[in-house]
C-alpha cells in the first residue's frame, strides 16, 4: 500500500498525549513533517518523536482551538515556514459526563465549541486558501461511535449528574463533526482534497481513565491510541486517495452494523 509520507506537512491537534500524540508519531515515522497543536505542553510528544524519527521537522503551538484568531496563525505559520500543508487531523476533543438532566450551559458550549467548532476551524482555515491552492489535502475528524449511536459504552454512573456514560453535548458534537465530515468531502473533492472521519470506541486515555466501562463487543478489550493512529495514517497517505466522506469506525466491534 502507498502509505508513505515524505515531504508531507501535517497538523495534529490535541497532540499533548492520547490518540493525538500517538498519531503525530505515527505520522512522524512515516516520514511526515508533524505541527503539534495542544492547549497543553507538548514537549513528551516532541521527544519521543525525535527518538523515532529525527529527520522530520516538528513545530508546537501551544493554542485553544477554539479562538478562531489563534487558529488562522497556526496554519498561516505552518505553511510560511514549511511550505506546504497536506493534512489535519482534527483531535483535540473534550467530554462532559454530565446527563441530560444535569447539562450546564457552559459544559454544552465547552464540548460543542472544542470538538465540532474547533474542528470547523481548522478544517476552513486549511483549505481557504492552502489545500485548494495546492490542489491537494487529507482532511481527518476524529469523531467517536457516541457521535454515531449516542454514548453507547456505560461505566459506573457518578455522583452529582455524571452518567456513566459520554453526555449529550459530547454525543451532539460528535455526530456534528460526521456531517461537517461528509458536507467538506463533497464540497471539496474536486480540488483534491479529501475529508474523512474515524469513529473510535472505548480507547484507554486520559477521558476514559477510571470508568471502568462494561465492554459488551466483538473485541473484548479497549483500544489503544495506536489503535486509532494506523487509520490516521490510511487515511492521511496516498493509499486512501479515493477516500472521501467515510466514517471508518475503529471500535472493536462494538458498533457493528
Ligand atoms: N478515548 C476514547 O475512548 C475516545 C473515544 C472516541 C473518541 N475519542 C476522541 O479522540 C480525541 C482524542 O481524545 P483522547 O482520548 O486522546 O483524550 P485526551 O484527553 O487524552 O486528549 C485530548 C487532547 O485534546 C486537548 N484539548 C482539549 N481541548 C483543547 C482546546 N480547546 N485547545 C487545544 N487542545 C485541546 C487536550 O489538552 C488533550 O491533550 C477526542 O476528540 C475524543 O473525543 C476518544
Amino acid at each position: 500500500m502507498k502509505m508513505t509520507l515524505q515531504d508531507k506537512v501535517s497538523i495534529v491537534t490535541g497532540a499533548s498525549r492520547g490518540i493525538g500524540a500517538a498519531s503525530a508519531i505515527a505520522l512522524a515515522k512515516e516520514n511526515a513533517h508533524v505541527v503539534l497543536v495542544d492547549i497543553l505542553d507538548c514537549s513528551e510528544t516532541v521527544e519521543k518523536i525525535k527518538q523515532i524519527n529525527s529527520t522530520v521537522d516538528v513545530l508546537v503551538f501551544t493554542i485553544d482551538i477554539k479562538e478562531r484568531e489563534e487558529v488562522q496563525r497556526v496554519v498561516n505559520e505552518t505553511v510560511s515556514r514549511l511550505g506546504r500543508l497536506d493534512i489535519v487531523v482534527n483531535n483535540a476533543g473534550t467530554c462532559s459526563r454530565l446527563d441530560l438532566e444535569h447539562m450546564t450551559d457552559d459544559m454544552w458550549f465547552r464540548d460543542i465549541n472544542t470538538n465540532l467548532r474547533g474542528t470547523f476551524l481548522f478544517t476552513q482555515s486549511a483549505i481557504y486558501p492552502h489545500m485548494k491552492k495546492q490542489g491537494y489535502g487529507k482532511i481527518i475528524n476524529i469523531s467517536s461511535i457516541s457521535g454515531i449511536m449516542g454514548g453507547p459504552i456505560s461505566g459506573e454512573k457518578g455522583v452529582n449528574g455524571e452518567s456513566g456514560r459520554s453526555g449529550p453535548a459530547y454525543a451532539a458534537s460528535k455526530g456534528g463533526v460526521i456531517a461537517l465530515t461528509k458536507w467538506v468531502a463533497k464540497e471539496v473533492g474536486e480540488f483534491g482534497i479529501t475529508c474523512n472521519s474515524i469513529a473510535p470506541g472505548p480507547v484507554e486515555t486520559e477521558i476514559t481513565k477510571g470508568m471502568n466501562y462494561r465492554l459488551n463487543q466483538a473485541i473484548q478489550r479497549m483500544g489503544t491510541p495506536e489503535d486509532i493512529a494506523e487509520a490516521v495514517v490510511y487515511l492521511a497517505s496516498p493509499g486512501s486517495d479515493y477516500v472521501t466522506g467515510e466514517v471508518l469506525k475503529v471500535c472493536g466491534g462494538s458498533a457493528i452494523g
